[in-house]
């Protein structure tokens, strides 16, 4: 493994639609580079490709052109079972709308992809006990995501992404369905989880308070990534 590579890297990423007929060109050669330890944010308005360029770097979607590199490793040539294994491994998932399993409680939602992966229960439990605790919800283990606020089932949401202790945690509008109040709480527990587990983020949000507070602002233009003051 390269150690000086980035955790996370585009490379001349492409990705196009086919919009009735004339193709959209989304992403068109788009380069970024996400280093361990740094947060970012991708801003820009709607529709401009942020999701798109999220679940390429994911590894939920594969790019047009260009290649994606997790930890310099290129992953093009990956079969789908490879690219699943690394995303498990190395990838943690935010989406604006938490999609917590409903019939489980929040320590099961992050208890299972731990146990996925192959841990043994007991471990799986204390890890996600710790989460909770962490991001201030022990007292809400039990419960079923539809007893818990909106707020904290993203924060469920976040732990149950770095719940393997992934090198890149990527977030699309995870606070957009929130009242200001919450989405700060919810950024924090964010940042923090980051801060304190060392790991690169990548969060896409229309909150430019909240990206005031990262390392970098990039946005997307003409299907590019391109770098704000
Ligand atoms: N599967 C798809 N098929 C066709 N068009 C798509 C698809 N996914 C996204 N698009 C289009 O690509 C553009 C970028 O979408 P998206 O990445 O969701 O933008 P954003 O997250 O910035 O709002 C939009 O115009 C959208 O309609
Ligand atoms: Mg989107």
């Amino acid at each position: 493994m390269i150690m000086t590579a980035p955790v996370l890297h585009l490379h001349k990423v492409e990705r196009r639609f086919q919009e009735a007929g004339a193709p959209l060109e989304i992403l068109r050669g788009a380069d970024f580079s996400l280093w361990a330890g740094q947060s970012v944010a991708l801003i820009a308005p709607s529709g401009a490709g942020k999701s798109t360029l999220l679940h390429i770097a994911g590894l939920l979607e594969r790019p047009d052109g260009g290649d994606v590199l997790i930890d310099g490793r290129p992953t093009r040539k990956m079969n789908d079972a490879m690219r699943t294994a690394l995303r498990r491994n190395n990838i943690g998932f935010v989406y604006q709308f938490h999609h917590l399993l409903p019939e489980f409680t929040a320590l099961e939602n992050i208890m299972l992809p731990q146990m996925i992966r192959g841990l043994r229960r007991n471990e799986a439990r204390e890890r996600a006990e710790q989460l909770l605790d962490y991001l201030g919800l022990k007292a809400r283990g039990g419960h079923r995501p539809a007893q818990l606020s909106g707020g904290e089932q993203q924060r469920v949401a976040i732990a149950r992404a770095v719940a393997n202790g992934p090198g890149v945690l990527l977030a699309d509008e995870p606070t957009g369905n929130l009242d200001p109040k919450t989405a700060d709480h919810v950024f924090s527990a964010l940042t923090t989880i980051v801060q304190a587990t060392g790991l690169a983020a990548l969060i896409a949000t229309h909150n430019m308070e909240l990206a005031a507070r990262m390392d970098r602002r990039v946005t997307l233009r003409g299907g590019l990534v391109v770098e704000l003051p």
